[in-house]
């Protein structure tokens, strides 16, 4: 392993200040990786599921308290509170640092500090960036190792150069003889999840869940990427992305923005329902985008594995999800059965008498809690999807053909429309809603906005985002090879409260239409909010009951989105002088032209 010497010096300074009983660095191999989980096994914190049914898997049960991210204990710590916005908790970052500082002290007493070096996308890739994670988790280790391209690769590749310093502990010191939680962390109040954009840093503390912990993903990929992309001039976004292909063999890709628990992993690898199409996966749930020689956008997938949502994963949902967990995988606050597998509600299977919930408890139907958590997990390694894109790990990424928003939303959003241009399309991207699901702890009900699906993922002021988008528009080499923009809504209710479109496989007939947009071949009507499809122009064949429904799914109500634009106005409001002058004036040209009689 190749370590070099201001990388050594710099652990060795967190581990003076950390106090771990010893220090691993990891690299990355097959032993290492089972050493760690025979090690979690014994400790009780893991479960070995079946080797028959589910090889190499294991089980973890979180504590109670450590379930989903915590978006009021996340920070962004910029010089200036104005840097950081409306929408981000802020502290100084002095004054976080010397507050984490303290917390830090002797934190890993009685545990191990690893080291773990991770590419964020493809080893030497352009568009790739290099992070070092230190942590007491081995729970962490062994996701970041699916999760991320992860060990000694990486080091020879980082030589002296800069990297992306990232530290995170679960913050449950041991006292000599004391017996180790099943899951440790602190409680919420002394749960820190800091992020410093100027300095690429980011110091997470007391939680050991997901978004949390494995701090590539949201920490890394996305809070200190936004910033790095900004200053840059390319894009961080949390975006799935897809190759759709037609039945003559052309192929498109595109990236799509839906809030957490809102659709990505299902949509980047969905199987479809009409005849000739296919899907293939390159990511499910980020994407960082920069502009080739040809003046198109590149997307790359930085991540190496899924964290997917688990309930309502199905063979009939998301088959190929479930075939991508099926070995080498881990659960997380899923149901176990007594016969050492997985269960989750909408599984596609009654439970087995005598499971265990996620909470360590026989189920028992009677008291109405759910088995699995709403927001259970599976980690499960990217190159075992079955649909995943040959060129998934391909250095130069994908050109992006279209770009499609969307969120939970149960009224006033038709199925699917088109922006008129780029700028339009940066205004559908802002006004983003969405019902809030379990993908965080501690939200109220309802709808609530979350522009670009990037509300808790945004590591600078939102507003200046924005702009950033419209500028993306503005420095295209080629303003005509930029993605078309979309919004998509699978979550459209009718009056019996139940979802109007089936979604899932069938949501290809919604891309298909996208595609056919991008060629130029499929039919539209101009409408007050962008181009909503011609009637007949989705296929809808083979579906029974839905072609009745159509008017109701693509509807565009004037009052509806009148009442809408009251909305967006508050939330415009937010943003204070912040707010581009564009965006102003796309909403202005939308309600004018919801007025227009
Ligand atoms: P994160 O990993 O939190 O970013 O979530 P995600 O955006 O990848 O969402 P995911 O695909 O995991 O879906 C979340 C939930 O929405 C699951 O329970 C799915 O079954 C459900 N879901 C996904 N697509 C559809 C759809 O087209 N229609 C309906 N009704 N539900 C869907
Ligand atoms: C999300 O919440 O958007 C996730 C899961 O993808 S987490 O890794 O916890 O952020
Ligand atoms: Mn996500």
């Amino acid at each position: 392993m190749k370590i070099s010497k201001k990388l050594e010096k710099w652990v060795n300074e967190w581990a003076a200040l950390c106090q771990p009983d010893s220090v691993h660095w990891c690299d990355g191999s097959e032993t290492e990786n089972q050493r760690l989980l025979d090690q979690m096994v014994k400790s009780g914190m893991a479960v070995k599921l079946n080797e028959a049914k589910r090889p190499n898997s294991y089980y973890f049960q979180s504590d109670p308290s450590d379930v989903a991210r915590v978006e009021n204990r996340t920070f962004i710590c910029s010089e200036k509170q104005e840097d950081a916005g409306p929408t981000n908790n802020w502290m100084a970052p002095a004054e976080m640092k010397s507050v984490l500082t303290e917390m830090y002290r002797g934190c890993m007493k009685g545990r191990t500090l690893y080291v773990i070096p991770f590419s964020m996308g493809p080893l030497g890739s352009k568009i790739a960036h290099i992070g070092i994670q230190i942590t007491d988790s081995p729970y962490v280790v062994v996701n970041m190792r699916i999760m991320t391209r992860m060990g000694s690769a990486v080091l020879d590749i980082l030589g002296d150069h800069d990297f992306v310093p990232c530290i995170h502990s679960v913050g449950a010191p041991l006292q000599p003889g004391q017996k180790d939680a099943k899951w440790p962390c602190a409680p919420i109040e002394k749960k820190y999840i800091s992020h410093f954009p100027e300095t690429n840093e980011t110091w997470s503390f007391g939680s050991g869940y997901g978004g949390n912990a494995l701090l590539g993903k949201k920490c890394f990929a996305l809070r200190i990427a936004t910033n790095m992309a900004r200053r840059e001039g390319w894009m961080a976004e949390h975006m799935l992305i897809t190759g759709i292909t037609n039945p003559q063999g052309i192929k498109r890709y595109v990236a799509a923005a839906f809030p957490s628990a809102c659709g990505k992993t299902n949509l980047a690898m969905l199987i479809p329902s009409i005849p000739g199409w296919k899907i293939e996966t390159v990511g499910d749930d980020i994407a960082w985008m920069k502009f080739g020689e040809d003046g198109r956008l590149y997307a790359i997938n930085p991540e190496a594995g899924f964290f997917g949502v688990a309930p309502y994963t199905s063979m009939e949902t998301n088959p190929n999800a479930m075939l991508s967990c099926r070995s080498n995988s881990i659960f997380t606050n899923t149901a176990l059965t007594p016969d050492g597998d997985i269960w989750w509600e909408g599984i596609g299977s009654d439970i087995p008498e005598g499971s265990l919930t996620w909470t360590n408890e026989i189920y028992n139907k009677e008291n109405g809690k759910p088995a699995a958590h709403p927001n259970a997990r599976f980690t499960a390694p990217a190159y075992q999807c079955p649909v995943i894109d040959k060129d998934w790990e391909n250095p130069k990424g994908v050109p992006i053909s279209a770009f499609l928003f969307g969120g939970r939303r149960p009224g006033t959003v038709p199925l699917v429309y088109q922006s008129f241009d780029w700028n339009h399309g940066v205004f559908l991207g802002s006004i983003v809603g969405s019902e809030v699901t379990a993908a965080a702890i501690g939200l109220k009900a309802g709808v609530r906005r979350d522009p670009f699906a990037m509300l808790p993922f945004c590591g600078y002021h939102m507003g200046d985002y924005f702009g950033h988008w419209v500028k993306i528009g503005q420095i295209a080499p080629d303003p005509a090879k930029l993605p078309k923009i979309f919004n998509v809504n699978w979550f459209r209710k009718g009056a019996d409260g139940k979802f109007l479109w089936p979604g899932y496989g069938d949501n290809i007939r919604v891309l298909k239409w996208i595609f056919e947009r991008v060629e130029g071949t499929a039919a539209a009507v101009e409408t007050p909010i962008g181009f909503v499809p011609e009637k007949h122009a989705i296929d809808v064949d083979g579906l029974p009951g839905i072609a009745e429904k159509m008017d109701q799914i693509l509807k565009v109500d004037k009052e509806e989105w009148l009442h809408e634009c009251e909305l967006i106005a508050e939330h415009q409001k937010i943003f204070g002088d912040r707010l581009p002058a564009e965006m102003k004036k796309q909403y202005d040209n939308l309600k004018a032209r919801l007025e227009k009689k």
